[in-house]
């Protein structure tokens, strides 16, 4: 169920035989290093070398445009990149294992049991004719190998654990029969069944309408204080990851391109494209400002860009940023940005001025 339906729909039937990797105390949680990442079977490079760690209780959100390769971090991490998609250079690590050369029997033991993942389309990875409580319950007999009864009651407490009201009622209900917002309710039900350290959530508010949105954020919140889960929140929408996470780490054209405290990526964004994302957003210091949308297109996936990928875009683009690469730089404490102009101290009221 949920991330094993990406690979094959009968996975969650089979025992899961193997063991979930003991975890060493002290390591990132998750870790990516130098991740590459090739489509269309080695033809076009769309990660161009992403680098990003989650803690432990830590909720760290994913921001940028459509196409910037959030989804395929992601599932790089989970170990179910689609087909002719291949890790060409760079590492994976869970909590000190390295998950780069993983068996899909040893993902096994991790999905579910390590981490767990959550989707914007709950209904395409539930069953339409079986009720959700018995998905659940399918779930914890198989991984757990709980028996019949103590699934079900496993089950009816996780149900109310996400906020869900009449849980047995619930439980007897098909797919058909429950709100966008129950439904989502359910897939993170069943994404901690198993009591993972991480929930990756990609784009999983994203078709919510702005109440539940704000419901199914308040319940990641909870999780995380009551289960210590740390999640990997991604977004197009940087005005809701602001609101949830830690800390942000912002895409463009399949690079990293800001990276850092949540407070200070808002209050002080120094790359150009993260400043005109939040001129969209319309959040922290722009929120009075007109929405826009940022002018001009990202460059297409595995097209050559000397230097900067995002100066095709950027008002405030020199000569100097598309001579070579860019190196990130350390501007405060863990707030790094790839941009040559990243050292200059903008203000707000400078930023509002360009
Ligand atoms: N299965 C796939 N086959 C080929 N290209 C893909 C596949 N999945 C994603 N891509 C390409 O990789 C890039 C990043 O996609 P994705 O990670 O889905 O972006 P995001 O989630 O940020 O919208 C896009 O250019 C997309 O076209
Ligand atoms: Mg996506």
């Amino acid at each position: 169920m949920t991330i094993d339906n990406l690979r094959s729909p009968d996975l969650a039937a089979r025992p899961a035989t193997a063991a979930a990797p003991a975890v060493t105390a002290g390591s990132d949680l998750l870790r990516l290093d130098d991740l590459h990442i090739s489509v269309h079977h080695g033809a076009a490079t769309a990660i161009r070398g992403i680098s990003l760690t989650v803690q432990p209780g830590e909720i760290v959100g994913l921001v940028g445009e459509s196409g910037s390769g959030k989804t395929l971090t992601c599932r790089a991490a989970l170990g179910v990149l689609p087909d002719g998609c291949t890790i060409d250079q760079g590492s994976l690590s869970f909590a000190g294992h390295d998950l780069t050369t993983l068996s899909r029997r040893g993902w096994e033991g991790v999905h579910g049991r390590l981490m767990g993942a959550v989707f914007q389309d709950p209904a395409s990875y539930l069953n339409p004719s079986i009720t959700v409580g018995h998905q659940l319950a399918e779930v914890l007999r198989v991984k757990l190998g709980l028996s019949r009864r103590a699934a079900r009651q496993r089950s009816i407490e996780l149900f109310t654990s996400v906020g869900l009201n009449h849980p047995e009622h619930v439980f007897h209900q098909i797919p058909a029969e429950l709100s966008g917002g129950m439904l989502q309710r359910v897939m993170i039900a069943i994404a901690i069944s198993c009591d993972p350290q991480l929930l990756v959530a990609d784009e999983a508010t994203t078709a919510l309408d702005v109440t539940i949105q704000a419901e199914v954020i308040e319940l990641l919140r909870r999780l995380r204080a009551e289960r210590g889960l740390a999640v990997l929140f991604v977004s197009h929408d940087l005005a809701v990851v602001a609101e949830l996470c830690d800390r942000v780490v912002v895409f463009y054209a399949g690079e990293v391109v800001e990276s850092g405290p949540a407070r200070e990526i808002i209050e002080r964004p120094r790359h150009p494209y993260t400043q005109a994302l939040l001129r969209v957003a319309s959040v922290g210091d722009f929120r009075r400002r007109e929405l826009q949308v940022i002018g001009g297109q990202p460059p297409q996936v595995g097209e050559h860009i000397t230097g900067c990928r995002f100066a095709g875009r950027c008002p405030a683009a020199a000569a100097v940023c598309r001579s070579g690469p860019i190196a990130p730089v350390t501007v405060d404490d863990q707030h790094e940005v790839r941009c040559v102009r990243a050292q200059e101290a903008w203000t707000a009221g400078e930023l509002a001025a360009r």
